[in-house]
């Protein structure tokens, strides 16, 4: 990893750190994602767990409770995270828990140490995505078993197109979050053939929400808290209250509407 690249990640690391209390709070709709990502996986035996990008341990809770996991390895740099996921180990019976901060491209975890490896709701974090996916795919036993849930295509258009009409400007790398964001198929499927992955199913899941303007803005709050870090508090209050506005205007009784989407994806390594 180059060191813009690391600089980058660190940033997205101490963001996550900073609102890693309120984060299970602001996005309780992704968990019904995950379990959905875990129902359509394949029955089989996974008795050691690799969650990338771990977070708080929702992902990897509800892997074990589908496939009781005896081991889980946790990997996310952001301490604050880990810290909130070590507060839920009595969640996880009789599993062996061991969490380490590290970026994903980073990992101090053998390869071919696990059967399974699981990613949700971080690889948009992720500055090579390519990479990403040959450091996970590495840690994967022959026959192991790879699941993703990643941001697709056309993520919050509606949110993106209004940040850029404000009048004066809100800070562009902003709306320019959303650039890295998108995953498509196409490029999901050539990230997992390019690790030596076979991929198993790939679909995308798209959504309209409407969601109260306070709420949805919660939730970049936590999520994107690192985007806010060097802009001048006074600044940054009237850069959120234009953005409030302007979403407030737009709103309809049930809140903001957008349309979100999701790419799922799992790939075997071949046995
Ligand atoms: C939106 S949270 C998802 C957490 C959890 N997987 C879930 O689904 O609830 C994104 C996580 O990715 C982590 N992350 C960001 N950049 C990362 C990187 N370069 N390597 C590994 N994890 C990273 C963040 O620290 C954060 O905990």
């Amino acid at each position: 990893m180059d060191e813009s690249a690391r600089g980058r990640a660190q940033e997205v690391a101490a963001g996550f750190t900073e609102t890693a209390s309120d984060y299970e709070g602001a996005v309780k709709y992704n968990l019904d994602g995950i379990k959905r990502l875990i129902a359509g996986l394949p029955d089989g035996e996974f008795p050691e767990l690799l969650d990338v990008g771990c977070g708080t341990g929702w992902s990897a809770l509800t892997f074990i409770a589908r496939y009781g996991s005896r081991k889980v390895i946790g990997v996310d740099p952001a301490s604050g995270m880990l810290d909130v996921f070590r507060g839920h180990a009595e969640k996880f019976d009789d599993v062996e828990v061991e969490l380490i901060q590290a970026d994903v491209m980073d990992m101090p975890v053998p390869p071919e140490s696990v059967d399974a490896v699981i990613c949700t709701m971080a690889m948009h974090w992720f500055p090579d995505k390519a990479g990403a996916v040959r450091e996970m795919a590495a840690r994967l036993r022959p026959g192991g078993l790879l699941a993703v849930l990643a941001g697709g295509e056309g993520v919050e258009n509606e949110y993106r197109e209004l940040m850029e009409g404000i009048k004066p400007p809100v800070p562009a790398h902003w709306p320019a979050l959303y650039d890295t964001a998108p995953t498509s198929e196409r490029q999901m499927l050539g990230f997992l053939e390019e690790a030596g992955l076979d991929p198993v199913d790939i679909w995308i899941e798209r959504r309209f929400r409407q969601t109260p303007v306070d709420d949805f803005l919660e939730r970049m709050r936590v999520v994107a808290s690192h985007l806010s870090q060097d802009i001048d508090s006074e600044e940054l209050e009237a850069h959120q209250a234009r953005i409030r506005d302007a979403m407030l205007a737009k709103a309809g009784p049930r809140g903001f509407e957008y349309h979100f989407s999701k790419l799922y994806a799992v790939a075997r390594k071949p046995a």
